[in-house]
């Protein structure tokens, strides 16, 4: 809806579709009804447009793209109605102006913004572009090298940015409506043919083409598969290239393209999904709706190692007070060195530079190696080695010196939430919050309930994931929680392609070319494969304390590769040694190559376990990774230990690298269609009985039955019976 209303000779509408007034085909029909009102009523000099509860417009209704009555073509001619207006018509901008929102904004003749308001095209973000003619005028009115910038990216840029760009003609510090009321009234009779963006021309570069060119190169780079952002850049060279109108008529075929891809839907699911995630539950009843997160007005960080450093990072640029503990004063000094620069380079990009991050003050950022310090946290974070030991002892010691209703977090990446709790006193308190590496750049925070974990725990950590601008997805307890879980079954079926006849190149570029950022071999590479080796020794897989005349590749009847722990054994840690599955410029290189020494050493290997290479193609590779991976988010599911296939997705996003224009690993599978999933899972599963992750799960098999139901019914399929799958 939108509302209409007077101040004297201006007319104002206020679009309103609350919380932020996407632009649903009932508001566009009364933002349309309002202007033709104003335009009617000659006592109405200038109209003046803005938004319910100081928030603008974040644009187009997403979920109109998907509903049968589609509106996409609906707002363009409102916006040249609003532009054609012979009386001037002000916007303005509060809280948000988002995609349709912004190009509502841009018919307007003037702009005018709060300083805290937030603007920008983000179409590109769900798999679209601009589509009511925002490419053409964006253009027009800040320069082409701004606007492909910010309609290929999707940014969101502050008001301040957008006055410097000219996008606003003023920003004001508050009553944003009465300054805009003010301008329409002074702006009445004033020539609008300048104000009119569709008749200016596009400000010339000296070499438009080389800058097109170089453009579009670097959106190709960046897009790694991703259709939107060319086709943004298309649009933008339309406008480059083409009068006004011709532009629009490409803005639309390309629009259309784009909404048909499947990349939408995929990248529009992401987004629900996201947003579907906050709202977390729990099998025992704990929820969202009904949980309240303690406050945390100081915490700690216990191990300043890769992971510990980034955490204490994401605390400090939160703005949370914090204590960070070592083991000795070596180890301190070494975590203090790395988080200061950590800190320095983070308060460089930050844009009010380190005086907005106060790390100096030993108040905000304390550093010790005293426990005693820890005993008036609200909230505490264990970042130390992955042993389960050493784990229970400093939680032991956690329980004892903390105060009571501290929330007690352990960081590691797949041990066993409830062991770790039993060593305290307050099991209630304790919880999994698993970061990614680097901690203070990776979105995703797993977030992993034990038995006896309280909701205001939940809800704490949930709290804690937004403070630091994280996605937390609340899930179960099992070895590797939901995301390490399922990286398992993909990361071995990898390995077990090189063992069959493959090589690290050839498995990489497949899963790179659908859109990973890293293959398993060069993520494996990048996080040191000597983490994994240390777990498979503590899981008694191999190492001293594998039994006597155990099979070289074979495990408790299932088949197992030594091949990363004959790697291990020769120093070949990865980057960080400059030798893993690929060699590096030099111990802590980042640039792989291929290594002969490994493919002698796959052959070699081969021979002496009588493996007979074959050649393995793409299909085959692409498969066995990930539709393994995506059989274990199938038994997942039905444990419970994710409430829904958005939380596996989420975290697959977030945390792996998977292409978000896949939708995430369910997603995927969901676009497969779930019949062909189970056929290859049976064929594979049948040339490898002894690879328990090939071997459909039964929900998949359920579903399969059950005619193959769109995802968002997938769970209603798991009765109270059925969960024991
Ligand atoms: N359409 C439909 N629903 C929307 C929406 C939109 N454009 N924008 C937000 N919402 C919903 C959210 O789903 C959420 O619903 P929920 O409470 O039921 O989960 C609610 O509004 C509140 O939003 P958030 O939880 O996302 O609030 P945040 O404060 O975290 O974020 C935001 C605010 C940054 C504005 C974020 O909502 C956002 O990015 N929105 C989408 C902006 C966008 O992509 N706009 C372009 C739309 S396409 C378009 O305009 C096409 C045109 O060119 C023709
Ligand atoms: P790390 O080896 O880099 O750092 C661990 C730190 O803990 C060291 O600095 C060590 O001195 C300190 N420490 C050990 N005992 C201590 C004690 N008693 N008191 C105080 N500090 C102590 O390890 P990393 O990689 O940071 O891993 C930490 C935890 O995070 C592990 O549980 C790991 O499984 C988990 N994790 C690691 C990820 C990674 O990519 N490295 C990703 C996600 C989780």
């Amino acid at each position: 809806m939108a509302q209409y209303a007077r101040s004297s000779a201006v007319a104002v509408i206020r679009l309103c579709n609350p919380p932020l007034n996407a632009l649903s085909l009932a508001v566009l029909q009364a933002l349309e009804d309002g202007l033709k009102k104003a335009d009617a009523d000659p006592s109405v000099k200038a109209v003046m447009i803005c938004g319910e509860n100081r928030k603008f417009s974040a644009g187009a209704d997403i979920r109109g793209f998907s509903s049968p009555k589609r509106h996409e073509g609906a707002l363009g001619p409102i916006v040249s109605l609003i532009e054609s207006s012979e009386k001037p018509v002000v916007a303005a901008i509060e809280g948000v102006a988002l995609g349709g929102g912004l190009e509502v904004a841009l018919g307007c003749h003037y702009r005018i913004a709060h300083v805290k308001a937030q603007m920008g095209l983000p179409e590109v973000t769900i798999g679209l572009l601009p589509g009511a003619e925002g490419t053409q005028r964006l253009p027009r009115l800040i320069g082409l090298p701004a606007a492909l910038d910010m309609i290929t990216t999707g940014k969101h840029i502050p008001a301040t940015e957008a006055l410097k760009l000219g996008l606003v003609d003023e920003i004001v510090e508050e009553n944003t409506i009465e300054a805009a009321i003010r301008l329409a009234n002074k702006v009445i009779g004033q020539p609008l043919g300048p104000r009119r963006l569709s008749l200016k021309p596009i400000p010339r570069l000296p070499n438009m083409e080389a800058f097109l060119r170089e453009a579009l190169v670097k959106v190709k780079k960046q897009a790694r598969g991703c259709l939107a952002p060319e086709l943004c850049f298309q649009a933008v060279r339309a406008a480059a290239e083409r009068p006004f109108a011709e532009g629009v008529r490409r803005e639309r075929e390309l629009f259309q393209v784009l909404l048909t891809s499947g990349q939408a839907r995929a990248l529009q699911y992401a987004f629900f999904a996201e947003r579907a995630v906050r709202r977390w539950d729990t099998p025992s009843g704990a929820s969202w709706s009904s949980a309240a997160p303690q406050p945390v007005r100081k915490a700690a960080v216990i191990g300043l190692g890769t992971m510990g450093r980034g955490i204490v990072t994401s605390l400090v640029k939160a703005n949370i007070p914090l204590v960070a503990l070592e083991q000795d004063l070596e180890y301190l000094n070494k975590g203090r060195k790395a988080v200061m620069l950590l800190l320095e380079r983070e308060a460089m990009k930050m844009e009010r530079g380190a005086q907005a991050l106060d790390f100096h003050n030993p108040a905000r950022l304390q550093f010790t190696v005293d426990f005693d310090l820890l005993h008036d946290v609200d909230l505490v974070i264990e970042a130390v080695f992955e042993n389960m030991a050493l784990k229970k002892e400093i939680f032991h010691k956690l329980s004892k010196i903390c105060k009571p209703g501290a929330l007690l977090c352990t960081n590691t990446s797949a041990l066993n939430i409830d062991e770790i709790a039993s060593a305290t006193s307050c099991p209630q308190q304790v919880i999994g919050t698993h970061f990614f590496s680097p901690a203070h750049v990776m979105r995703l925070l797993e977030i992993i309930y034990g038995r006896h974990t309280s909701p205001t725990a939940i809800a704490t950590a949930m709290q804690l994931a937004k403070a630091l601008k994280k996605v937390g997805v609340v899930v179960g307890n099992c070895f590797g929680f939901v995301g390490n879980r399922m990286m398992f079954p993909y990361v071995q079926q990898a390995v077990f392609l090189l063992e069959e006849g493959s090589r690290p190149e050839a498995v990489d570029q497949v899963l790179e070319d659908f859109g990973f950022k890293l293959g398993p071999f060069r993520m494996s590479d990048l996080a040191g494969l000597d983490v994994g080796w240390r777990s498979r020794k503590d899981q008694g897989l191999t190492g001293p304390s594998l039994p006597a005349g155990t099979p070289a590749r074979q495990r408790q009847g299932q088949r197992y590769s030594p091949l990363p722990d004959l790697l291990c054994e020769q120093g070949r840690f990865g980057q960080k040694t400059g030798k893993g599955w690929y060699q590096y410029e030099r111990a802590g290189g980042r640039t792989a190559t291929p290594d002969p020494w490994l493919h002698s050493f796959l052959s070699h290997y081969r021979d002496t376990h009588h493996i007979k290479t074959r050649f393995i193609d793409q299909e085959e590779i692409l498969e066995r990774c990930l539709f393994s991976l995506i059989n274990e988010g199938f038994a997942i599911l039905a444990e419970g230990i994710a409430s829904g296939p958005e939380h596996l997705d989420v975290i697959y996003i977030n945390g792996y690298g998977w292409p978000k224009h896949r939708g995430g690993p369910m997603f995927y599978a969901s676009t497969v269609g779930l019949p062909r999933v189970l056929a290859k899972l049976q064929k594979y599963s049948e040339v490898h009985p002894d690879v328990p992750g090939l071997r459909p799960s039964a929900f998949l098999k359920k579903l399969v039955a059950a005619g193959n139901p769109p995802i968002k019914e997938w769970m209603s399929y798991l009765s109270q019976q059925s969960s024991k799958l």
